[in-house]
């Protein structure tokens, strides 16, 4: 049964669009019919979410001329070959400048479905249908897409901001544990950043969340999206206040490039990367001992990762944490944070309390 259970907007003016969240939301034709302004779609996805839930979204979209692109799973396959693919897909299906492509999958069938829409002819239609909860609170909303390199992740990219989120929580049934809890990580994020409240309810429900209880994900997800859409209409570009949606990016992505893509789960180095981010807030005065602990005690309790891959040394660590998007004139700069739902982008940190928190032997 379809359950349109919220609904919410990305204020953009003329490029705003719609994020439902509900039940049964794949088996809603009317749905796809509203997002999509194209007779031509092309479907992303992947070898593992295809044989889930493509026969049902095929049957929404009957009313269309419809083909499938499906890659190879694995972060390690979000590279500009599998974009080429893409590409190949749309032309050899002679796939003109009014298509439209949607991604079926998680994030990272979302970036990089998101990247080809920007850039095939110069800008095609783009509709999001997130599958695992990080995508469903995070990457589906905002217009980051892109790819990542050898040498960094999400290097290569685009803003372009689909016209619709379908988001059918229905699909999380599926997710594996792991992926799960890789999502409630960009989750407690927002609760860090500016939502001291959702931090509360996060500390109160976070095992409702593990067992998957539908109430508690549609609230979750709810409030992330709403979270993200207000700073995404503020700040679309990263000019400023955006940046605080990377709290713990820096520390996650050097983590992610360092041990190999796909090895750490995104959420899971960035739930490390939140740790770290606190613990040096903390160690530099700014943020208060109980809070610390408070905070590495929920990303634990949602079975993350609190602590760094011992793989990697400081030195590594920092060469890493320099490729990073963040970077302005050779300085790296870093989210850190003044208590739980008060967090700030600063480059005046202490070096010292970033090589004590790495807690790793110095190179
Ligand atoms: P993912 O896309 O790799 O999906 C995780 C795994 O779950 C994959 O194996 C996938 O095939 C599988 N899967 C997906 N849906 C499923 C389902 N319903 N049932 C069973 N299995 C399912 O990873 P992710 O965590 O969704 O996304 C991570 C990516 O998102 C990273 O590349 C990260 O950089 C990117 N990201 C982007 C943004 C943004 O703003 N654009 C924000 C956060 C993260
Ligand atoms: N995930 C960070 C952002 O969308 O800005």
């Amino acid at each position: 049964m379809v359950d349109i259970k919220n609904s919410l907007r990305v204020e953009l003016g003329d490029r705003g669009y719609p994020i439902l969240i509900g039940t049964g939301l794949l088996d809603a034709p009317r749905l796809f019919d509203d997002a999509i302004a194209s007779r031509q779609v092309m479907v992303v996805s992947n070898e593992t979410v295809a044989p889930l839930y493509m026969r049902r979204l095929l049957r929404a979209l009957t009313a269309f001329d419809v083909r499938q692109a499906i890659l190879p799973d694995g972060e390690v396959y979000k590279t500009l070959d599998m974009l080429n693919r893409i590409y190949t897909a749309l032309l050899e299906n002679r796939f003109d400048r009014g298509c439209t492509l949607l991604a079926l999958g998680g994030g990272v069938i979302g970036d990089m479905t998101g990247f080809a829409a920007a850039t095939y002819q110069r800008g095609v239609g783009f509709v999001q249908v997130p599958t695992t909860l990080l995508s469903q609170v995070d990457s589906s909303v905002g217009g980051k897409t892109g790819v990542n390199h050898p040498l960094g992740k999400n290097m290569i990219g685009a803003f372009y901001q689909p016209s619709g989120v379908l988001i059918d929580v229905e699909t999380l049934s599926t997710l594996p544990d792991r992926e799960l809890s890789a999502g409630l990580a960009e989750i407690i994020k927002y609760g860090l950043i500016d939502d001291a409240s959702f931090f509360d309810w996060l500390d109160a429900n976070m095992e409702a969340l593990r067992r998957r209880d539908t109430e508690a994900l549609v609230h979750a997800i709810q409030r992330s999206c709403a979270d993200k859409a207000r700073v995404v209409a503020a700040d679309e570009r990263e000019a400023g206040q955006r940046a605080l949606l990377n709290l713990g990016h820096t520390f996650g992505h050097a983590i992610e490039t360092g041990m190999g893509y796909g090895t750490w789960l995104h959420g899971e180095a960035v739930g490390a990367g939140m740790c770290l981010a606190a613990a040096m807030s903390e160690r530099m005065g700014l943020l208060d001992r109980a809070s610390l602990e408070r905070i590495v005690a929920l990303i634990a309790r949602a079975g993350l990762p609190t602590a760094p891959p011992p793989e990697i040394d400081a030195k590594r660590f920092r060469s890493l944490m320099a490729v990073d998007k963040k970077v302005r004139d050779g300085k790296p700069r870093l989210v850190l944070l003044r208590g739980i739902g008060d967090a700030f982008l600063t480059s005046m940190f202490d070096d010292d309390a970033l090589a004590s928190v790495l807690g790793l032997p110095s190179a």
